[in-house]
């Protein structure tokens, strides 16, 4: 169904509105919130601008941790210090998760220089800037190209380069710019009727503030969050975005984990590295995720070589999460150098495959129940044939951990919501 541009945009502003997370910080003033006292020294001790190019970042899928899926608005400094700690501390950080990413709600007012000022549960961003790279990880931020955030706070609109430099003289990584309120106070307001236009002008906002990053001179991950809108993996990488969310915000249920993985199918050609499809955030360990639909959503986000940014509660984090979370055989499939994003190869009901060719000629299949369990009275029947091998492979287990052979048509008992997840070294 094709729905007019203007209603378009009218539903997505609507739908933003309606988020689970985003009323309840809505309702928050950021006029509340006392101005830090780093941000305005933070100003003047801006980097110094490079000559060279700054090194290629996102060369891989980022991993790392970011404060919107489980605090949203609540988040504080101690929450970031904390989860840095646990990220240490759970093995996660020595099993890939590098960045600590603020999420909305940090930001204060600006002074009369325009200075962005942090807000009182971020006293002062450069000492915990600090604090988290101490511990060998790096640190990223939120803005959006708008007047105001998602959850109503100061955004970037007008200060683009302003904010890119305090950013760089906090010494922060990685930038999550969220299209939000752009799309009625700029968008709407300068093309009422023209959807191409918005869509231009939408482009030129993210363009501004991936040149504003460069100039800076310091390697920082630009990820665009516009909800998949006018295709961005079409015209994202060209302007220098490292990842690009193809939907709107995931939820820690099911249903929603599973509408936004069947919404990844024929975008895996635009995927590489230093270019990344972004399904949302990993809710792994929260909500009502059950343990097998926790493991499947984690394997399908790595066989989309999707950024892994968990979103729970690393200080009360279970064991059985934690176990899903570093598991290095399912992380190496989402980090392969080769950065290729799988493709479902086949569907039998509910039962689906998706296959990714690795590094080194190898292969890994997903075999996803997404509805209900198939028993041994009607088993799944993995058909080898389909996914172009050629008789029994020898495979890896990658949640087990066990050696295994496949064989063509062999039967298959799943459990809904459940996943296998094979890792074939050298398939016939
Ligand atoms: C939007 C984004 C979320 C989160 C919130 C913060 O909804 O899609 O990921 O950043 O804003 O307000």
């Amino acid at each position: 169904m094709r729905i007019s541009a203007s209603l378009a945009v009218a539903f997505v502003a609507a739908t933003l509105l309606q988020s689970s997370a985003a009323p309840q910080v809505l309702a928050q003033s950021p006029a509340t919130a006392k101005p830090g006292t780093h941000a305005q020294s933070a100003q003047k001790s801006q980097a110094p601008k490079a000559q060279l190019a700054p090194p290629q970042v996102a060369q891989l899928p980022p991993m790392g941790w970011n404060s919107w899926n489980f605090f949203a608005g609540k988040v504080t400094d101690k929450d970031i210090r904390d989860s840095a700690d646990q990220i240490v501390a759970t093995g996660m950080r020595d099993a890939g998760y590098i960045y600590v990413n603020i999420d909305d709600t940090w930001e204060g007012e600006r002074d009369a220089n325009g200075v962005l000022h942090t807000n009182s549960k971020f006293p002062d961003m450069r000492a915990l800037a600090d604090y988290v790279h101490s511990k060998g990880l790096k640190i990223g931020i939120y803005s959006s190209p708008g007047p105001k955030t998602c959850a109503g706070y100061e955004g970037s609109l007008g200060h683009e380069q302003q904010d890119a430099d305090l950013y760089a003289s906090w010494g922060i990584d990685y930038l999550k710019y969220d299209l939000c309120s752009f799309i009625p106070a700029v968008m709407q307001k300068q093309a009422p009727d023209d959807h191409a236009e918005q869509m231009r002008i939408m482009i030129a906002a993210y363009d501004k503030m991936a040149k504003a990053l460069k100039a800076t001179g310091r390697p920082i991950v630009l990820s665009l969050c516009q909800y998949g809108w006018d295709a961005p993996w079409e015209w994202a990488p060209a302007l220098g975005g490292n990842l690009w969310r193809t939907t709107g915000d995931i939820q820690p249920h099911w249903d929603r984990v599973y509408t936004i993985l069947e919404q990844q199918e024929g975008l895996e050609k635009y995927a590489g590295p230093g270019h990344w499809n972004d399904p949302d955030m990993l809710e792994v360990g929260n909500g009502k995720l059950s343990l097998d639909e926790n493991r499947a959503h984690f394997s399908m986000w790595a066989m989309l070589a999707a950024p892994l940014l968990a979103g729970n509660d690393l200080p009360h984090m279970k064991p059985e999460i934690q176990a899903i979370l570093t598991n290095r055989d399912v992380i190496a499939i989402d980090q392969d150098r080769l950065g290729r994003q799988a493709s479902r190869a086949y569907a039998d009901g509910e039962v689906e495959v998706w296959t990714r060719h690795l590094s080194g000629g190898a292969l890994a299949i997903a075999v996803l129940d997404a509805g209900d369990n198939r028993y041994s009275s009607h088993p799944f029947h993995l058909n080898l044939a389909l996914l172009g091998l050629h008789g029994p492979q020898h495979a890896k287990d990658l949640w087990s951990g066990k050696e295994v052979e496949l064989t063509n048509n062999m039967p298959i008992e799943i459990n809904g919501h459940d996943v296998l997840l094979y890792r074939i070294a050298a398939p016939k």
